[in-house]
């Protein structure tokens, strides 16, 4: 097989065969194509795009890179949830302990962030002791001792995408859909789920900021989820404002153990529950209602069993920031907008989440939120209070927020709900 034969092939706008797909994908993966070759493809791809045989063959070729993990051992359904990245989403934190205490298994292989969006291991991580690598076998031992286990991918999952997904960071390659798609899926199929619930962001805080092309990445992954045995839906949900009112590593994993102790943002508790029944009906679990697991404090039981199992410290004071500063509202009126993206941006820029994949990030740095869209305010009432390890951060945040919160006499915009939409299977 020639590499430059199917570059050209998909410049050209052909269909890539499925030999095609999968040789390329090896070959990559050993080194045989050039890292400048693939970027050339994959420029190819997001300029030309692939059907739905192509995805199905791509993300195959990517799982057949690496191992395939198997929890056939396990005496109950395993569930999983993936999000496609927000600002203040912490929902997997209240959410994979809150479906163990409901019957399900949830294997979770997370990331970390990277740009405006904050990743769920680094949220972790700012728990004193907890560690995000596990073996198999420890992975395997959290599961039968708390029922959820979140971690680290190890490097020997989808090898094919990690190297793909590195080269299509520096190479404007990464907001195609069927990469993107094919990248996500090939993970989680590969994690060995027996169900999914893809949680699919829209709007400025979100990688798709429209409704169409995130029902389009929804449906794709759907397809790919369903075709490969894994019971697999989509939400699609509202990033156009921040979800909740913490946003940065510590102060989120305060506000999810709020939800897990029954109190917390109602926007979080919400999309936590309804995630939660999305997870237990695709797993086929019924009886469990995850509000009462909230409230009679079985999900937090399950939340410190796993925090433990991976060497964390529940009950630990979490790390705060060296500095804050408060914004309050010049005039009085409605807080008419507040733009998840600023508020990511802000955050990112104070220190919690990182520029390169190898950067530290703060666990104490971000933002408190406190009044959210269509909140009444006073002249000279909070608005939102700014976490850094230095002050020097304060004015780049600043910068960052600039334009994107109004206060107003007008009634707020019209915000999207906060569900939008549920996609199954065709
Ligand atoms: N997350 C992934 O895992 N892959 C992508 O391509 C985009 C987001």
């Amino acid at each position: 097989m020639d590499v430059i034969e199917v570059i050209v092939a998909k410049r050209d706008g052909q269909e890539l065969s499925e030999a095609q797909i999968a040789w390329v994908i090896d070959a990559y993966t050993r080194g045989e194509v050039a890292d400048e070759q693939m970027s050339a493809l994959a420029m190819a791809i997001l300029l030309n795009g692939m059907n739905r045989t192509e995805i199905a063959s791509w993300t195959q070729a990517m799982i057949r890179s690496g191992e395939r993990m198997d929890w056939s051992a396990l005496d109950r359904p395993t569930a999983d949830k993936h999000s496609t990245g927000g600002v203040g989403d912490k929902i997997t934190l209240p959410l994979a302990p809150l479906v163990a205490a409901c019957g399900a298994y949830v294997p979770q292989l997370s990331g970390r962030g990277l740009g405006h969006t904050g990743g769920t291991l680094d949220k972790l991580e700012s728990i004193p002791g907890w560690k995000a690598s596990l073996s198999n076998e420890e992975m395997l031992s959290v599961l039968r001792s708390a029922g959820a286990v979140v971690c680290a991918a190890g490097s020997g999952l989808a090898p094919a995408d990690k190297k793909l997904y590195a080269l299509r960071d520096v190479t404007g390659t990464v907001e195609s859909i069927p990469l993107i798609a094919s990248s996500i899926m090939s993970k989680k199929i590969a994690e060995g789920t027996g169900s999914l619930v893809l949680d699919v962001k829209v709007g400025s805080g979100a990688f798709m900021k429209t409704p169409e092309r995130a029902r389009e990445l929804a449906e794709t992954m759907v397809a790919l989820g369903t075709d490969a045995g894994v019971r697999t839906v989509a939400l699609l949900t509202a990033m156009d404002r921040p979800l909740g009112r913490a946003v940065g590593n510590a102060l989120e994993v305060e506000e999810s153990v709020e939800v897990l102790a029954g109190g917390g943002p109602a926007d979080v508790v919400e999309l936590t529950v309804r995630l939660a029944r999305e997870m237990l009906e695709a797993a086929e679990i019924s009886g469990p209602d995850p509000a009462d697991a909230l409230a009679d404090g079985s999900a937090m039981d399950a939340w410190r069993r796993m925090i433990t199992a991976q060497g964390g410290d529940p009950d630990a004071v979490l790390p705060q920031a060296a500095e804050s500063m408060t914004l309050q509202a010049e005039e009085p009126g409605v807080l008419a907008r507040l733009d998840a993206y600023a508020v990511g941006l802000a955050a990112w820029r104070l220190g919690a989440g990182r520029a390169r994949k190898e950067d530290p990030v703060s666990f104490g740095a971000g933002i408190t939120l406190h009044t959210k869209p269509g909140d009444e305010v006073r002249a000279g009432q909070p608005l939102m209070t700014l976490h850094a390890d230095e002050t020097a951060r304060f004015e780049r945040a600043l910068e960052a927020l600039r334009g994107g919160y109004e206060v107003g006499p007008a009634s707020a915009q019209e915000a999207l709900p906060l569900v939008m939409d549920r996609i199954t299977a065709q």
